[in-house]
């Protein structure tokens, strides 16, 4: 698109630069959804369906609309209009589970809302929510765990429209698998994981004749309005969502989910602003989870490890309404060189809540099934899996037949491969050994999509020397805050201190999805275009303003920098700060607006643009124990130009944590009985704590991706979760000789 731009050594860009919210949090001010309080506030709790498959027959409200402090019980009969919404263009009016609530008295999954109790506490509306008596006919659910996919059309509707069940073809697949010298046929399982932000999933909603604010822990405030404002019949004008601080939500947050509209439709009834903050064990239910996969994964290839065919065949469960895609597939056309390749989905309906995105969607699985399987083919022809892969790197995108923008996966293993110390690996199961304890040594390449949603930004520069920089984006604790102050103090020669970033709110202008790990490559071309327009109009001002020392000048023989105008001819020591031309010019300040075109979802894209980088990782076992730890991890990523290298290598570690955890820990449980998922608490739905994070080391190789935005920098918030668990588990078979197909690796499978 456009041209790299030199950055500097002393710019903020590249800089590891601290939380500019960093002290806001750590001191307690930074309000986060459910710390807004208005005056009357009520509080809302829903009552769950405790069965997942059947129907309501009787709702009795009785007891509990008697409470004290009740103000309300409300359901199918009384809630009031809620109306359903659709997709828009690009963006927009999306969300996973689409069925307005209380639209019908038929129960789909356990902990479907069916009731709502308001009252003048939490407590009370809780207590009141318990007391609502629910007689159901009730059927068995269906949440078989094998998945066989439905028989369905060849093209099928998804969250993000049609898609074709043959996701992506090329050469005669069967007839180069059925004639190879070596064949892997294998499948791998991911369970269900359950998205798990520290902060619960939570809205306020605030109604003002016919405009409604809505505070909601959301990922995407843009979206959230478009979907509210159908759901209401309100023109999106009328409609605010404010996301000021988020506790995290790995994809669950990215489109509203139900409480959003019920919070809504009760503000609404009574005429209060209504709280409604979700229980950790509703979010299992109601929210979404990373679905179920089974992927058969075929490689055929040469004796010396040459692929020759490549099918990923790929079932995930979904929810009976709702149609969120996993695209497992979504890597595996481009990632190696294969000349017949097929990659094809299908589902399977259970009785279980909507499946969302969780960090890395559709890809980290996929990539854990596509890297399991390329390390059991290295075993198999006795070739180290880094030499396997080099060999099999492909020139081109060999899915698309176009170029990638910038593509540096072979250096990735080689800084990685030495960091790493790969070439001391020996391959004999059990073969290393360190103090007492078996070393497990494996490794996997990773990648994820890099793109632009399209955005939209103001700077404003003021009299008194500060700026603002303002984007409707979010923060979801990635540090988006920091990165806008960096941009904005780069353009304006404004100090990182003096820059106010405003962001988590419509009333802003439209920014993209904390989602993809998108939004900081989104925002950097619109945040440039309008702190140029702002520097133009400072320009202007200061060639047609009496008081200004330039007034005789052309604008064209200005120039700003370091945030002073100057004489090009005479130089920036010439010139005078920009708060000092406003003021001379009686201005408070200028704004620039800028926007951005997006190139997410491209029909005719000139170039394959995504991330990649790689893990190595050591385990430790011990037998006699039973005792299974990753003790190290090196892992290396080309992600462009990284704009924060503090908040980057923080991403990447988060990732590789949570990577631990898919490899060995996490996995949703569904009771087949009632159909609840089961260990729905933090207690039993295991993740990985600090006691088993072991040392981490990332590196970020530094290629400018020249076709993303003018500073190079892609994204960096999911890839680092891509390929961790096949690397883990390559490690675990090194160390233990037991092959893992099913996640997460049990203490059970080991000791097989
Ligand atoms: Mo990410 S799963 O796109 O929030």
């Amino acid at each position: 698109m456009s041209t790299t731009q030199e950055i500097p050594a002393t710019s903020p860009i590249g800089h590891s630069t601290p939380r500019v919210d960093g002290p806001l949090k750590v001191s307690g001010k930074a309000q986060y959804t459910s710390d807004f309080h208005f005056p009357g506030l009520l509080y809302a709790v829903p009552v769950e369906a405790t069965i997942a498959n059947g129907r309501v027959i009787k709702l009795d409200t009785a007891a509990a609309a008697k409470m004290p402090g009740v103000r309300a019980i409300f359901h199918r009969e009384n809630i009031g209009k809620i109306f359903r919404s659709v997709p828009g263009q690009g963006i927009e009016g999306i969300c996973d589970e689409r069925r307005p609530p209380f639209e019908d008295d038929v129960v789909r999954y356990y902990g479907q809302y069916i009731a709502l109790a308001v009252a003048d506490t939490f407590e009370t509306a809780k207590a009141a929510a318990d007391a609502v008596r629910v007689t159901y006919d009730k059927e068995k659910p269906n949440v078989e765990t094998h998945l066989e996919a439905d028989d369905e059309p060849d093209q099928v509707l998804t969250t993000f429209g049609m898609r074709h069940r043959l996701d992506s073809q090329r050469g005669d697949p069967d007839a180069a698998f059925a004639t190879a010298p070596v064949k892997l046929d294998e499948t791998y399982v991911t369970p269900t994981e359950t998205n798990n932000p520290l902060e619960l999933h939570a809205t306020t909603a605030i109604w003002e004749g016919s405009t409604l604010t809505l505070y909601e822990s959301s990922q995407g405030v843009v979206n959230c309005r478009s979907v509210l404002a159908q759901m209401f019949g309100l023109p999106k004008e009328n409609v605010r969502v404010i996301s000021k601080f988020i506790g995290s939500g790995f994809g669950s947050k990215l489109w509203p989910w139900t409480q959003c509209p019920l919070a809504a439709a009760a503000a609404r009834q009574l005429g209060k602003p209504v709280k409604l903050v979700l229980s950790r064990k509703m979010m299992f239910q109601s929210v979404g989870h990373r679905p179920r996969t089974q992927q058969r994964v075929r490689l055929g290839a040469t004796p010396d490890g040459k692929l020759v065919s490549l099918q990923h065949d790929y079932v995930y469960d979904r929810s009976m309404l709702d149609a969120h895609h996993e695209d497992c597939g979504e890597a595996t056309p481009f990632q190696y060189s294969v000349p017949n390749l097929r990659v094809t989905f299908g589902r399977a309906k259970r009785n279980i809540g909507a499946g969302c995105d969780m960090r890395g969607p559709g890809a980290v699985p996929g990539v854990y099934a596509i890297e399991s399987a390329m390390n059991e083919l290295a075993d198999e022809v006795k070739i180290d899996p880094v030499k396997l892969r080099i060999m099999n790197e492909p020139k081109i995108d060999e899915g698309l037949g176009l170029p990638f923008s910038s593509r540096h996966l072979l250096q990735c293993f080689e800084l990685g491969g030495e960091k790493f110390g790969w070439s001391k690996r020996t391959p004999d199961i059990g073969s290393m050994k360190r103090d007492g304890l078996i070393l497990g040594w494996g490794m996997a390449g990773c990648t994820w999509i890099a793109a632009r949603f399209p955005a939209e930004a103001s700077v404003q520069l003021r009299d008194d020397g500060t700026a603002r920089v303002a984007c409707a984006t979010q923060d979801i604790g990635t540090g988006t805050y920091t990165n806008l102050a960096q941009l904005a103090s780069y353009k304006t020669g404004v100090p990182l201190e003096k820059i106010e970033v405003a962001l988590g709110d419509t009333s802003l202008p439209e920014g993209p999805l904390s989602g993809g790990s998108l939004a900081t490559a989104s925002v950097v071309p619109a945040v440039f275009s309008a702190a140029d327009n702002a520097i133009a109009s400072l320009l202007t001002i200061a060639t047609t303003t009496p008081e200004s020392p330039f007034q005789s000048r052309n604008s064209a023989d200005l120039a700003f920098e370091g945030g002073r105008i100057f004489v090009k001819a005479d130089g920036r020591s010439g010139g005078v700060p920009f708060a000092d031309l406003l003021k001379r010019a009686n201005m408070g300040l200028v704004t620039g607006s800028g926007r951005s075109e997006g190139t997410f979802g491209n029909p005719k894209p000139e170039f394959s643009t995504h991330s990649f980088g790689c893990h190595f990782v050591e385990v430790t076992w011990q037998p006699e124990i039973a005792r299974l730890r990753v003790s190290r991890v090196v892992t290396v990523i080309d992600a462009g130009r990284i704009l924060n290298p503090l908040a980057g290598r923080n991403q990447i570690e988060g990732a590789v944590v949570m990577g631990i955890g898919m490899a060995l820990f996490e996995h949703t449980s569904y009771d087949p009985q009632n159909g609840a998922p089961i260990n729905s608490n933090l207690a039993d739905y295991v993740m990985t704590v600090n006691a088993d994070a072991p040392p981490i080391e990332v590196h970020f190789l530094d290629f400018p991706d020249k076709e993303i935005n003018e500073v190079g920098a892609r994204g960096i918030g999911e890839i680092g979760l891509a390929g961790i668990a096949a690397a883990i588990t390559s490690a675990v078979h090194h160390a233990t000789g037991v092959r893992v197909r099913e996640l997460p690796v049990k203490i059970e499978d080991l000791l097989a």
